[in-house]
């Protein structure tokens, strides 16, 4: 019932499946597989179905890291099911905040809120009309982002007495 994670960005194909794909293998390499689950999704439905696109697949195979998850939209259920759903630019949280039902709206964050290099606050940029470069700088953020992430959900874990299932919408602070 808990640390279950969705990124979410526009279309589901380049920015929220890297989030998704990166952060299980963070999740894996600290050995925490059981205590988080992942999702991704967009709030647009042009890819619903799709694979990846190649460009993140081939910037995340780089590094060894596997995108498993194919297109599809948020859902007014997600906001129930997951406990933290973290949008990667401005627009995509608005969007869910619109979407969501009141109750949950909290569980709404932006993925650089997470950002260790300092900008908090500001958008994962869009690389899907960018080159090989802009999937790298997307990649290298996002992977910062997830470190950061998990830091901050197992610290929320341990502050309560070593605990092994945080609640992580509750656990992650608004300014970690
Ligand atoms: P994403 O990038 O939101 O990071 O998946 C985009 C992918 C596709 C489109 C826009 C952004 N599109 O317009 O199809």
């Amino acid at each position: 019932m808990s640390g279950r994670i969705l990124f979410v960005c526009l279309g589901n194909i380049c920015r929220s499946p890297l989030a998704e794909g990166i952060f299980l293998h963070q999740v894996k390499a600290r050995g925490l597989e059981g205590r988080y689950t992942a999702d991704s999704a967009g709030t647009g439905d042009w890819h619903v179905g799709n694979p990846p696109d190649t460009r993140s697949i081939n910037v995340a195979r780089k590094r060894g890291v596997a995108l498993p998850s194919l297109g599809r939209q948020v859902r007014k259920s997600d906001f129930e099911e997951f406990d933290l759903i973290l949008a990667m630019d401005g627009n995509n949280r608005r969007d869910l905040l619109e979407l969501s039902p009141a109750k949950y709206r909290d569980k709404v964050k932006l993925m650089r809120d997470f950002d260790a290099a300092g900008d908090r606050g500001a958008d994962v940029p869009d690389p899907y009309y960018g080159g090989p470069f802009e999937f790298d700088n997307v990649y290298e953020m996002l992977d910062r982002c997830c470190s950061r992430l998990l830091e901050t959900l197992e610290g929320g874990a341990s502050k309560d007495g070593g605990r092994h299932t945080g609640d992580a919408a509750r656990d992650a602070p608004a300014s970690p």
